[in-house]
């Protein structure tokens, strides 16, 4: 939810802001905006509504010079998408300009008080009352910026990443966080801000990861700051980041997401290196060797996540109840953290997130760790807020996932969710040693298999143009497809804005069967299980009600495509893999009708990839 940008250096800042807003934009792309302090010490703004590309084909003409600078693509919350409330905004004398990621949630109050001494107002945001405040806070107390940072930082209810810039200090970034990331890049004679590594691992590979309640005091030529709103120095804690720029470049690919599409086999084969051994007969996790007592006397695991990521959480139930006989609930993060759940110190939570920074998921951690419970983290970004903030964790190691839909993400949780349930169930004696031996081996196989399943890319893009023009679709599977069903349906809907349901496909004749016609598409996950049978007549009874049937089957099988209208094969595994795999054709499918339908797929409408507000 909104990118932030900083530089300053000796470089020109303009063309490194801009570069590195591109690389943000898919937290945000509803307006975009720049400072910069010129030459002659001027503080300019430039801002314009929609993607960064209309900024600088504003910024032609303009004067862009200077080597500080900071810039925002947004993702608006308060006040409607415009070049008005786009950031950077000006303070009233316009010496401050600020740029914010988060919400200010008691800014009516601030407005309405500083409103009552005169200040005037040129936006609807929350984000213009943070910078009138501070300047009126310079003016009153007469204090330098960062003390009026700290003063005004006291006063806020809310969530907030922001840099500040003072034209009359021109040597200065002043920024600060709290729940929203921040993090500043130490280069030579150089520093950077991003909301992510993204924009600055190009410049530099150290980084400090803003905490909760610090504020980074940036200055040329001078160590970089970092103190907290009560004024306390703080230790600085540089960390190298690891993240190839390969990886957050297209790479030949017309979009990220069918780049992450692909990658997955590569992805896996990340994800279980170091934890799955040589000989593809063992798994270790680290958290399950340091924290082994702690996670063996858990009476429950309950999993807290939103989007793509709970659906990931709806696999590894089935996992953890099926392999460990461990009780398990997966709960929407934004519901949990709202309810009054019963949560103990015999539990284990599992917070699932790809950005690691989902406020509603970091809630929720928080809530669960108050009540005693042991805190486990699936997340893919490093060091972002939620490993942070858990006892321990497994990265998923795909890489950095732009695409706002969500695909590599999904197999890598799936897979670090296997994983755990493995080494649980193993010490557990819950699995048998063959059981046990057949699925690590299945596992290392995988990469070789969603290679397999990538090969019906060809074919799903000549199916998707038939898929343009319906209004609605079915996407139904049962045991570990039903979650396969869900998330083929959410990517459907984020990147086509084709109305979309995942059903367990037998409670389809609780209500669902009413809408089945011709015009409505249906796409059953069908492959080789327990319930294939039972699959087999949900599918019969979609056709007898003149619904169009594609059905995703496992290779081999010749009884389904005489009910079905397109069949789509999948190599064979166990079960429990299948959404490793049949997750695959459904993001190819989704990515091909949008592309079909000519919609930007990597940056959807009304979408972030990354949901730092609740
Ligand atoms: O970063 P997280 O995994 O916590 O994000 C959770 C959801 O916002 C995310 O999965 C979202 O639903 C995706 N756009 C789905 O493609």
């Amino acid at each position: 939810m909104c990118g932030i940008v900083g530089y300053i250096g000796k470089k020109q800042a303009y063309p490194i802001l801009i570069k590195g807003l591109k690389r943000l934009e898919y937290r945000g792309y509803d307006s975009a905006g720049v400072a910069m302090i010129g030459e002659c010490g001027e503080l300019n703004v430039y801002k314009t509504k929609g993607k960064v590309d209309n900024l600088t084909e504003y910024c032609n003409d303009k004067d862009v010079s200077g080597c500080v600078g900071i810039a925002h693509t947004r993702w608006a919350t308060h006040g409607e998408p415009s070049a008005r409330n786009a950031h950077p905004h000006y303070s009233r004398s316009r010496n401050l300009a600020i740029i914010h990621n988060g919400i200010i949630e008691n800014y009516a109050d601030i407005k309405v008080r500083l409103q009552a001494e005169g200040v005037e107002f040129r936006s609807d945001t929350d984000t213009e009352v943070l910078v009138q405040l501070v300047e009126y806070i310079m003016e009153k107390k007469n204090l330098p910026l960062l003390e009026a940072v700290q003063v005004a930082l006291h006063q806020v209810i809310g969530a907030y990443a922001i840099a500040i810039l003072d034209r009359r200090e021109p040597r200065q970034i002043v920024a600060a966080r709290k729940q929203s990331p921040l993090v500043v890049g130490i280069g030579e004679d150089e520093f950077f801000l991003g909301s992510d590594a993204s924009p600055i691992v190009e410049y530099t590979d150290r980084v400090v990861y803003l905490e909760d309640g610090n504020i980074a005091l940036i200055r040329l030529d001078e160590e970089l700051r970092v103190i907290t709103i009560l004024g306390e120095e703080q230790e600085l804690k540089v960390k190298t980041v690891d993240i190839d720029l390969g990886q957050i470049e297209k790479g030949g690919y017309e979009h990220f997401m069918l780049k992450e599409i692909f990658e997955q086999p590569e992805c896996l084969m990340n994800c279980m290196r170091g934890r799955i051994n040589v000989e593809g007969n063992h798994v270790t996790l680290s958290a399950m060797i340091d924290h082994r007592q702690r996670l063996l006397g858990a009476k429950r695991i309950v999993m807290v996540a939103c989007g793509t990521s709970w659906h990931a959480g709806l696999v590894g139930k089935q996992l953890f109840e099926s392999l460990c006989g461990i009780p398990c609930e997966v709960e929407y993060a934004s519901e949990f953290r709202y309810r009054n759940p019963v949560v103990t110190k015999d539990d284990v939570v599992i917070a699932i997130s790809q950005s690691g920074e989902t406020a509603d998921t970091l809630a929720a951690v928080q809530l669960a760790k108050e009540r005693g419970a042991f805190i486990y983290g699936v997340c893919n970004a490093i060091g972002s807020s939620i490993p942070r903030a858990t006892d321990t964790g497994t990265y998923i190691h795909v890489g950095p996932e732009i695409g706002v839909a969500s695909t590599k993400a999904f197999t890598g949780q799936v897979a670090v969710l296997s994983m755990l349930a493995l080494c649980l169930a193993k010490e557990r004696g819950s699995v048998s040693d063959e059981q046990y031996g057949e699925m690590v081996k299945e596992l290392t196989l995988m990469p070789r298999k969603m290679e397999l399943a990538l090969k019906t890319n060809e074919q799903i893009r000549h199916l998707a143009p038939i898929f343009t023009y319906a209004k609605n679709c079915l996407y139904l599977g049962r045991g570990y497809n039903f979650p396969v069903a869900l998330e083929g349906a959410l990517k459907l809907k984020e990147i086509s804005y084709i109305h979309a349901e995942g059903y367990p496909a037998a409670e389809m004749k609780h209500g669902p069967i009413a809408l089945i016609d011709s015009e409505m598409p249906v796409f059953v996950i069908a492959t080789h299980d327990h319930l294939y049978e039972k699959v087999i007549s949900n599918i019969q009874e979609v056709r007898a009600r003149g619904g169009r049937v594609t059905a995703l089957v496992t290779e081999g099988d010749t009884r389904i495509q005489k009910y079905a209208d397109h069949v789509v094969t999948l190599p064979d595994t166990l079960e429990c893999f299948q959404p490793l795999l049949a997750s695959i054709p459904l993001q190819l499918l989704a990515y091909h009708i949008a592309v079909c339908k000519g919609k930007d797929v990597d940056r959807p409408r009304n979408l972030a990839k990354s949901v730092t507000v609740e």
